[in-house]
Formats: C-alpha cells, structure tokens, sequence
C-alpha cells in the first residue's frame, strides 16, 4: 500500500461538500474591517479575529504602502541573514518595551514563533507542561523540542502542580499555557498558575495571541490584565490578530532571548516577514497605545452580543471575552447552524474536531472594535431566527434586551 493511498480514499471534504455545508476555503473577494464580500454578497464579519479592526485603518494602510515602496514586498532571506531590516529590530524593542521585558525577537508567524521558542528551550531530558486546551502551536513547538511532554486537564492548576512535583529533581521544566484560550473564550488563572510555577521552579510561558490588545489596562495581554508580567518569564504574541498584520513575538529575559535568536529553527531556516508587515505591526501598534477607545467598544460590542445571544437562549459557555463560542452539539448541527446563519448574511466559522471534543462543536463568534450598534443588531437578530428555525432553543426566546 501506498503513503499516497490514504488520500484517494480521503472523502469527507467531498460528503460534506455534497451536502452543501463546507465551511472552509470560501475565497472573499473584497473586505473592510468588518465585512466580507463572497459571491458578490456582503456578510457581516464576526469570524475574524481583527479585534481592534486595524486592518483598514488610514494610519495603518499608509505605513506598509510606505514600507512596501522603501523595501520592496518581500524579505527574500532569514533574519539571520538579509532578512533583518532596521524595522525589525525597532518592533523587537518596541514590544520588548510594551511587555515590559529586556528583549524580543520577530518571527515571520506566530506559529513559528511557538516552533522557534519550545523546540529550541525543550531539550533532551527537559519537561514541558500544557494545558489541554492550548493552541496548537504550542502543541508543535512543544513535539519539535526533545523533551517529554505534559498535559494537564483544562485549567487544573492541582494537576500540573502534581505533575511538577512527580517530575525529577533537577530537570529543566516549561509551563506553556494561552492567555486567552482560543475556543473558549476564557482567561487562564494566571494567579495561581504563576505561584504554582514557582514553587516548583518552572518558568512560564505565555501565548497572548487572543489577549494582545484585548486585555489589560494597557492591551498587553493577559500578563497584564493580572499586574503580573514582570513575573511570566516569556510572553508569546501575533500580529495576525489585534495588530492586523501577520508575524510573531518571544519577549523575556535578554540572555534568552539572544539564545533563541541563534538556537530558533524557524527563525533561521524561513524568510523573514515581509517590510509591509513589519510596518504594519508597528503602526497598529502605535495606534493600539494611542486609541485606547477601541478597547472600550471592543468590550462594549463584546458585552452587547454575549448578553443578547444569552438572553436568546444560547449557550456561550464560559466566555470572558470576544471570543464568544456558541455551543451547538455535533460535527453536522454545527455545520448546518454555520450555512443557515452564512446565508442570512452573517459570516463565522464551525468549529469542529480535532480543535473541541466531538460533542461540543460551536459556532465561533469574534467581535471587534469597528463592528458598529446596527451590525451588532443584525448579528443578534440573525442568531435568534436561525435559533428558533433550527429548535435550537427549547423555550419561546426572550426578547433581546435594551441594546436594540
Ligand atoms: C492562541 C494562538 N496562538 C498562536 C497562534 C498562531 O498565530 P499566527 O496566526 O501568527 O501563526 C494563534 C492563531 O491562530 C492562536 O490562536
């Protein structure tokens, strides 16, 4: 038997396909911060994570059209070689500034950056700890690097300390955990998380991606929102959310720092991100410091939206932020949910296994600073016919309270 055979007798992309309920690969023709144009149709956008909705912001637009025209549109090489342009090294100090850290090193995706830290920092003999519902990319980064790997139950700070304390005495240990957790929503217990890292002399890493801008006083995260990011050793970040670009962010300690510069796999072995990227990183993040509103109508459309698909009858799980999950049951419910609201305008994503347990897919609803009062509207409004089209809400719904 062929490697190559497992494909041909791959089918369920075609089944799903024939039925008219693929989510995945939709080509958009045409955006603005908070919509989408597909098939000539504009949908409401609530399936991107474009939280301060920077992507089409003047300031923003300017920089990297300035930087593509100085720079040309691509690296062409490794940050270890000709890669590195002076604009990469000033966002490197510019976030290590804005983490309050001594260092930071840019890599080309936030993925790759999870690649880079984990796989150079795990070495043989080392242990590393994460929780069960971290992103992906600390999963790989973590399989990359030659240690052993933990896995602790979603949120169980009692289990990884058990886990800590059955590990040898001696061995370099990693705690890895989101800050926001991607399909959740929720906000990790950084506070007890911390104290039990320390106790057993672990350092901790955290992935700020879904917290970037989100949260704390200043946007910087998790770490932050907790007043505890002098004490998290490595904040893990992306500009493909809140920064509206693409790339990615270790900031810690210089020493370490300077060893993941010459240790990290996928910074040396990849080109560099792209001039208007960088350009881009920077500029929303000058606006991230400097227009601090767009926090306050992120949060504001985040609470209009969770309390309206509350009151409608759905349930959001344990959310805290715009990440807003709404739970529907099976692989296929999911997808028909996903197609009746696509239809009715409204564009997010199923989300569906391996990324949660079979029986707990969800739509996937993100909100953004930009969404305006009437989308917001016309977000719950769809969400409440689909819900009791499809009975997916056993009583009469209650009436979406006063944002209307
Ligand atoms: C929690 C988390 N970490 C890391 C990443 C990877 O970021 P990037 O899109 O820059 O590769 C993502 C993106 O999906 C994410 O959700």
């Amino acid at each position: 038997m062929s490697i190559l055979d497992k494909c041909g007798q791959y089918t369920y992309a075609d089944d799903v396909k024939a039925m008219g309920i693929y989510p995945y690969f939709t080509p958009i023709q045409e955006t603005t911060a908070t919509e989408a144009r597909i098939d000539g149709e504009w949908k409401i956008m609530v399936g991107s994570n474009n939280y301060l909705g920077l992507t089409h912001h003047p300031f923003v637009l300017e920089a990297t059209q300035r930087a593509a025209r100085r720079y040309g549109v691509g690296s062409t090489g490794s940050r270890f070689l000709n890669g590195t342009l002076d604009l990469h090294d000033e966002l490197e100090m510019r976030l290590a500034a804005f983490f309050g850290k001594e260092a930071a090193l840019v890599f080309t995706t936030g993925y790759q950056a999870s690649l880079g830290v984990l796989g150079a920092l795990v070495g043989r003999g080392d242990h590393v700890f994460l929780d069960r519902f971290d992103h992906a990319s600390l999963v790989d980064g973590a399989r990359l690097g030659m240690g052993e790997i933990h896995r602790y139950a979603h949120g169980d700070v009692d289990g990884l300390a058990r886990q800590l304390a059955r590990t040898p005495a001696g061995a370099g240990k990693l705690v890895a955990t989101d800050g926001v957790f991607s399909m959740e929503g929720s906000i990790v217990d950084l506070p007890r998380l911390l104290a039990v890292c320390k106790e057993h002399h672990a350092p901790l890493l955290v992935d700020e991606a879904h917290a970037l801008g989100v949260l704390g006083p200043d946007g910087a995260g998790t770490a932050s929102h907790f007043g505890l990011g002098e004490q998290v050793d490595l904040i893990l970040a992306t500009f493909s959310k809140s920064l509206a670009s693409i790339g990615g962010v270790v900031a810690g300690r210089r020493d370490v720092v300077n060893y993941l510069r010459h240790h990290s796999r996928s910074l040396i072995f990849t080109a560099s991100p792209p001039p208007a990227s960088v350009a881009g990183a920077l500029a929303a993040l000058d606006v991230l410091i400097r227009e601090p509103e767009r926090r306050e109508r992120l949060w504001d459309n985040t609470r209009r939206v969770a309390d309206g698909l509350r009151a409608i009858g759905l349930d959001i799980g344990q959310t805290q932020t715009p990440v807003i999950p709404v739970l529907i049951g099976e692989t296929i419910q999911a997808a028909i949910v996903w197609r009746a609201l696509f239809d009715n305008g409204i564009f997010t994503h199923p989300i569906v296994p391996p990324a949660v347990p079979a029986n707990s897919c969800r739509i996937r609803v993100s909100m953004s600073a930009e969404h305006s009062r009437e989308q917001v509207d016309r977000v719950l409004e769809t969400f409440e016919k689909v819900a009791r089209e499809l009975s997916l809400v056993a009583e009469p719904t209650a009436q979406i309270p006063s944002m209307r």
